[in-house]
């Protein structure tokens, strides 16, 4: 009996309508979550250039009659909601009937061969072919039970849409991040994803989510998991959150999914890392899977087109029940009542160590707070012997422990600058033949590292070997995006290879002027630079590259500077080919000339 139906024009209104497939992953996630929707027990996903050329999804699941099969490809054809009344209770990944006829109509072909598991023995199953958007054939198919789609040349009509599309293997990372999602929410389904040279990706199906986290995760991550659980009449939030000192670079790692759903979700992203407040420093961001079921009343998937917003009728309660859920997991598994560390050392507010240095410790306490010249207060720091009051006589101006480096008198700045200090561990302040001079500490530093490599990179010297390699283990996602970086990398001076399953050796880091020689720090050098994805020409690309590592490798707004460490830093400003920018065009540093002083003073 035919399970598909046509909507009705009342509920087709209703569905939150636009472009869905913007890309192989998109999809690669239609497909399958058709396939979870069906009940699959096994889900293999094939691809050809990034599923660009061909994407084939086989799952065993329920399969589709031939009635079925044939109306599969009609807009708005459901067999999940039957009107406008069910889109309040949507307990299935699909629901608007638009997946298939859309992928349909961005694709050369389409075909599927689908045996429904009802079906009697001898029973033939169908095969489907839809080319151009409208199905061309409609026959016999002599295949087990379950369902196939063969999806070939995305956009191969549309020239304007296949040009946004990125290289196979970039691609290939999205639909590894879409199929590895899946995974861990649908541990009962075993999922495998091949490339059509290798296999991504392959999980076993599992009672609970952790044999795959460990596989996309690392063993490392998995061990640093805590379980959370909260539940409350409507909602129950279940998830593995990582320990304070496991930290990334970018939220990119907290996994949300509601009733079964992936989605990116802000207000649970928000909420996770609210758990986490004060227990890891600011910039950083947790590993995190978190899964909500709720009552279907009570949250709308029916949001975006592409179903990966959900809306929530309660979401502060939500919210705080997630939050609550991870502090109180925290808490118990031991953390919290420290400051946070590193499994490597103590905890910096950043993971890059400066070279010769250790890393530094929170700023103390200083004389920091209104300056007027030749007159400045002791604050709240403690003084030793009253040192500081002595030499507050002699230096007008400065906030910060670095007062004591003395030696900066001998040498003068170029260009007559004499430095006074530092202002908001932001901005350097000085004054010179022009004017009072400002700088921003972090555009200046920016620079001079981006000159100093762009240098090294030209004569051929930018690698540093590290003293002791380090190990890295990367999702499925990451290792594609590092076949796809190789020979970038190699040119940037890295020397990274397989050692192994997930795990990677590091043996050599461009030497952005900071000692990489910790795990996460490398790992959060190599995301960036995968998040910058290809773009432009190999020139542009390079130089964004060097951009990117100048930035890693600099001091930060909010680094309070010693005497010495602002005048060097000035004589490598002054030293650059262009000193008025950082390589992103932002100034680097600002007059204010004597005349406008004057003239803001009413002197003039
Ligand atoms: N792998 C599959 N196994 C069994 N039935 C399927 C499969 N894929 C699609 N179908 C059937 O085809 C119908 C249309 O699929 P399609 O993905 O276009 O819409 P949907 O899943 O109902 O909604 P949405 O557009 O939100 O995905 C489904 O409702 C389902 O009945
Ligand atoms: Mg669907």
């Amino acid at each position: 009996m035919a399970k598909i139906k046509l909507l009705d024009p009342e509920a087709v209104s209703k569905i939150a309508a636009g472009e869905v497939i913007e890309r192989p992953a998109s999809v690669v996630k239609e497909l399958v979550e058709n396939s979870i929707d069906a009940g699959a027990t096994k889900i293999l996903v094939e691809v050809v250039d990034g599923g660009k050329r061909l994407i084939r999804v086989t799952d065993d699941g329920s399969g589709m009659d031939r009635e079925d099969a044939s109306i599969a490809f009609e807009k708005h054809a459901t067999s999940k909601i039957s009107g406008a009344c069910d889109l309040d209770r949507i307990s299935t990944l699909g629901f608007r009937g638009e997946a298939l006829s859309s992928i349909a109509s961005v694709a050369e072909s389409v075909d599927m061969v689908t045996k429904a598991r009802s079906s009697g023995v001898g029973v033939p199953g169908t095969r489907v072919r839809v080319e151009g958007g409208r199905v061309a054939e409609v026959g016999d198919a002599g295949v087990p039970a379950g369902t196939t789609v063969v999806v070939r040349g995305l956009f191969g009509e549309i020239p304007a849409r296949r040009k946004y599309l990125k290289s196979g293997r970039a691609e290939l990372a999205r639909i590894a991040e879409v199929v590895t999602s899946y995974a861990v929410i649908c541990h009962w389904i075993s999922f495998e994803l091949f490339s059509g040279e290798r296999t991504v990706f392959k999980s076993v199906r599992s009672d609970s989510w952790n044999d795959s986290i460990l596989r996309i995760l690392g063993r490392e991550v998995a061990r640093n998991l805590v379980s959370i659980e909260a539940e409350s009449k409507f909602v129950s939030v279940t998830g593995s959150v990582g320990r304070e000192t496991v930290t990334r670079s970018s939220p990119d790692w907290i996994m949300t999914y509601v009733n079964g759903r992936l989605v990116r979700s802000r207000a649970l992203i928000r909420a996770v890392a609210e758990g986490y407040r004060t227990l890891i420093p600011t910039g950083r961001h947790p590993v995190a899977v978190v899964s909500i079921r709720i009552d279907p009343a009570m949250v709308d998937a029916n949001v975006h087109p592409a179903k990966t917003q959900v809306r929530f009728l309660k979401e502060e309660v939500v919210a705080a029940m997630v939050t609550d859920a991870v502090r109180a997991a925290l808490m118990e598994a031991g953390g919290g009542a420290e400051p946070p560390k590193t499994a490597e050392g103590p905890a910096p507010t950043d993971l890059f160590v400066p070279e010769g240095g250790t890393v530094a410790p929170a700023p103390g306490p200083g004389p920091v707070g209104p300056v007027v010249s030749g007159e400045v207060g002791t604050g709240g720091g403690s003084d030793p012997g009253g040192l500081v009051s002595d030499l507050q006589r002699t230096l007008p101006l400065y906030s910060g422990r670095g007062r004591l480096d003395l030696e900066i008198e001998a040498e003068p700045l170029p260009g007559g600058l004499r430095v006074l200090g530092q202002a908001l561990c932001l901005y350097i302040v000085a004054e010179g033949p022009g004017g009072l001079v400002l700088v921003d500490q972090h555009a200046a530093a920016e620079r001079v590292r981006y000159e100093t490599l762009t240098k090294k990179y030209d004569a051929g010297t930018i690698s540093q070997e590290l003293i002791v390699p380090v190990t890295l283990e990367l999702s499925p996602k990451e290792a594609v995006l590092l076949e796809e970086w190789g020979p970038t990398l190699e040119e940037m001076g890295f020397d990274v290879q397989p050692f192994g399953g997930n795990a990677y050796a590091v043996r050599a880091v461009p030497a952005i002027g900071v000692r990489l020689e910790r795990t996460e720090a490398v790992h959060d050098v190599l995301r960036d630079l995968f998040a910058l994805g290809r773009v432009g020409t190999e020139a542009t690309a390079r130089e964004e590259i060097l951009k990117l590592l100048a930035c890693r490798g600099s001091i930060k707004a909010g680094h309070d500077m010693g005497w010495k460490e602002m005048h060097d830093l000035l004589r490598g400003l002054f030293a650059c080919d262009n000193p008025k920018t950082c390589p992103h065009g932002r100034p680097t540093s600002v007059t204010l000339s004597f005349a406008e002083l004057e003239k803001i003073f009413g002197r003039r």
